[in-house]
């Protein structure tokens, strides 16, 4: 086997040194949470071996049912960034409230936003699961932590990133200067620098949906869609793939890859929620990760990073990956507003 180039913690030093704006408590910070993702690899791959399929019979804040190894995650990431010196507080989508920690020692400059174990329904079938995390500057000279601090707008991210449990373990991340992967070299134990500065090139015949949901979908993403099955016949003039994985963190590494559109749209089965997946913990995290790597993220009206968010647990359309595909879909979206108005 091929031997090892630049490790994370190789890549972080070099970061901090060189002045690129990557402060060094944030590459500590950075090494404890891909320290967490090893141990989560570990147990993912171990699955019926350590007992932890199947559900653990409780319910989330999001009144879905949690799997053994949501529980885990959950409290992997609490237990071991908690006890980090640059965490100020915590918020997880397995959570409903912020979990602050720090007390009695100097507060950490950086709050932790995370899905502990997405695509969970994947879990029991062993298809490709993940951790994503976003990482938010903390407010300073506030004495009391609460729910509104962690409420910025996906531009305030210093940090964003995922660990996806495939055939390989792979950690990828941005913290404002492009995108880069790493893959844990299960030799070493270490992640090492495999996919250097990814670009998601801006074409692309490849889309991803849960076609299922299409009754409920909006006007504009109807025809998008239709438009993309007519294929070479239809008005795009070429055809598409298609691909669902219902793993967030497997459907967006791909489009890093290879390139591609990600989709859960607006639908209107639950009025309430304008989509099923979540700002904070899923939507912005990989919204600036697709930024970074040339592409575009945006709900269909409006880009992700921008939408300030209300409350830890608001859901938000998601559009994302090359650039020209979700400039298409988002122009279909702008004309639909525009016909209504007039
Ligand atoms: O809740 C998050 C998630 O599991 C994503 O990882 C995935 O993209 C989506 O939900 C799958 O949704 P559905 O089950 O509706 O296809």
């Amino acid at each position: 086997m091929r031997n090892q180039g630049k490790s994370l913690t190789q890549f972080l030093n070099e970061g901090v040194r060189q002045g690129l704006g990557l402060e060094a408590d944030l590459a500590v910070l950075i090494g404890e949470i891909a320290a967490v993702c090893k141990s989560l690899s570990y147990a993912t791959r171990a699955g019926g071996l350590e007992g932890v399929l199947g559900t653990a019979g409780t319910e989330n804040v999001q009144g879905e049912t949690q799997q053994k190894l949501d529980v885990f995650a959950n409290e992997a990431m609490l237990d071991s960034l908690g006890a980090s010196e640059h965490v100020a507080g915590m918020a997880s989508e397995e959570l409903t409230d912020i979990h602050p920690v720090s007390a009695g020692r100097s507060r950490g400059r950086y709050l932790v936003v995370f899905d502990p174990l997405d695509g969970s329904s994947n879990i029991d079938v062993n298809v490709s699961v993940g951790t994503i995390f976003s990482v938010l500057p903390a407010p300073a000279g506030v004495s009391e932590l609460a729910a509104q601090h962690f409420l910025q707008p996906g531009r305030e991210q210093v940090c964003a990133g995922y660990a996806l449990y495939g055939p390989s373990t792979m950690l990828v991340l941005t913290t404002g200067n492009g995108v880069d992967g790493f893959t844990l070299d299960p030799r070493v134990g270490e992640f090492i620098l495999t996919h250097p500065q990814r670009r998601i090139p801006a074409d692309t015949r490849e889309f991803a949906i849960n076609m299922s949901n299409q009754r409920f979908w909006e006007p504009p993403m109807q025809r998008y869609i239709q438009e993309c099955l007519e294929g070479s016949s239809g008005p795009r003039g070429k055809d598409f793939n298609m691909r669902w994985v219902a793993s967030m963190v497997a459907e967006i590494h791909r489009v890093l890859i290879r390139g591609g559109i990600f989709m859960y749209p607006y639908d209107s089965r639950e009025p309430k929620r304008p989509g099923r997946l979540r700002l904070m913990y899923e939507a912005s995290p990989m919204a600036m990760l697709v930024e970074q790597a040339g592409g575009s993220a945006s709900t269909g009206y409006k880009q992700i990073l921008d939408v300030q968010p209300d409350d830890l647990h608001q859901r938000v359309p998601v559009i994302l990956g090359s650039r020209n595909e979700v400039t298409q879909v988002t122009s279909y979206h702008t004309q639909t507003a525009a016909d209504a108005a007039n």
